[in-house]
């Protein structure tokens, strides 16, 4: 169980993993960008995948623009649920593992406690609809397959939450960030780092959900004025509802992830978004003084 297929190798997540998985000389570990292997294009991933005996797919390819996924049905469904689904045949025909990712959007948060994996999905937004289908179909078709729900990642790398504060709080004397959307944030690197520790437990035959964030939990409002004071900047930050800031595609209020059963299956020893989040900016500050 050694060779890995990671899907959407540009992004958030799966760049997190890359740096990760370079520390873990027992995994052999094959990068794939869109260009690479189109997970919409069978024919594409099938070429791909020729010979290199994949035994795990890390699927992070996907399109988390919610706003745009409002106009683009289409698109939007191919690159959520049809690419998944052939994601999940492709591992059934290899023996494969498939390691599939969704979000906490697939609930409306009307709860006010965290939500289990028991608890029924019901997605607001394009994005949460089809996040819901997608889970779906690769539970139903992968023989083994574990769907882990994250939420309000950031990263060290690409375009993200912590970037565009930064980015806004540097030219303006004040932002307006939302405060009644209450959820856990996640660093890209935790997760990368938890996933891992998974990969080895997960047992052929296994269907399963899994919730899997950072410890904690804030509104949007409460994580922009910590980036706000980890870059030691003086803009004000002030709290906004979110009918002040409207958007097509509708958010819940309330998506906090309950993470016992991750933490039960696979031992995991989850730390608060806020260490992750310090050594993400590090991490930032670092790599433009190298440059
Ligand atoms: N980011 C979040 O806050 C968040 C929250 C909850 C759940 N999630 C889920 O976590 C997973 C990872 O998210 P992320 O933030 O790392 O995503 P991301 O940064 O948007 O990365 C997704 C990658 O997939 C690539 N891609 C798009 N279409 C593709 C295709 N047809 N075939 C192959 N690759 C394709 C994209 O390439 P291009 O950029 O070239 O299109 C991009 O590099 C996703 O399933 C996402 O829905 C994310």
């Amino acid at each position: 169980m050694n060779n890995i297929l990671v899907t959407g190798a540009n992004g958030l997540l799966a760049l997190e993993l890359r740096e990760k998985l370079q520390l873990h000389p027992e995994f052999n570990v094959y990068y794939a960008s869109k260009e690479d292997c189109d997970i919409t294009n069978m024919s594409n991933i099938h070429s791909y995948v020729k010979d290199k005996k994949i035994d795990i797919i890390l699927n992070c390819a996907a399109n988390r623009n919610a706003e745009q996924m409002e106009s683009d049905y289409n698109a939007s469904k191919l690159i959520t649920v049809e690419g998944p689904k052939n994601l999940a045949i492709i591992a059934n025909e290899l023996g494969a593992t498939l390691v599939h990712f969704s979000s906490d959007y697939v609930f409306d948060g009307k709860k006010s406690t965290p939500y289990t994996e028991d608890d029924k999905t019901n997605g607001l937004s394009v994005y949460g609809k089809l996040k819901v289908e997608g889970e779906n179909a690769v539970l139903k078709i992968a023989n083994t397959v574990i769907v882990i729900r994250t939420a309000w990642i950031f990263s060290s790398y690409g375009q993200d939450f912590v970037k565009t504060i930064r980015r806004l709080a540097e030219t303006r004397d004040e932002i307006k960030v939302i405060y009644d959307q209450v959820g856990s944030p996640s660093y890209a690197g935790d997760l990368a780092e938890y996933i891992i520790q998974m990969l080895p437990k997960i047992k052929k035959g296994t269907k399963e959900i899994y919730h899997l964030t950072n410890e904690g939990v804030c509104s949007w409002y409460d994580l922009a004025f910590y980036i706000v004071q980890l870059f030691k900047l003086s803009c004000k930050v002030i709290p906004i509802h979110t009918a002040e800031f409207p958007q097509k595609a509708q958010r819940p209020h309330y998506s906090v992830l309950d993470k016992s059963k991750v933490i039960r299956d696979f031992g995991l020893n989850i730390r608060h978004y806020s260490e992750g989040l310090w050594e993400c900016i590090k991490k930032i500050l670092e790599n433009e003084k190298c440059q």
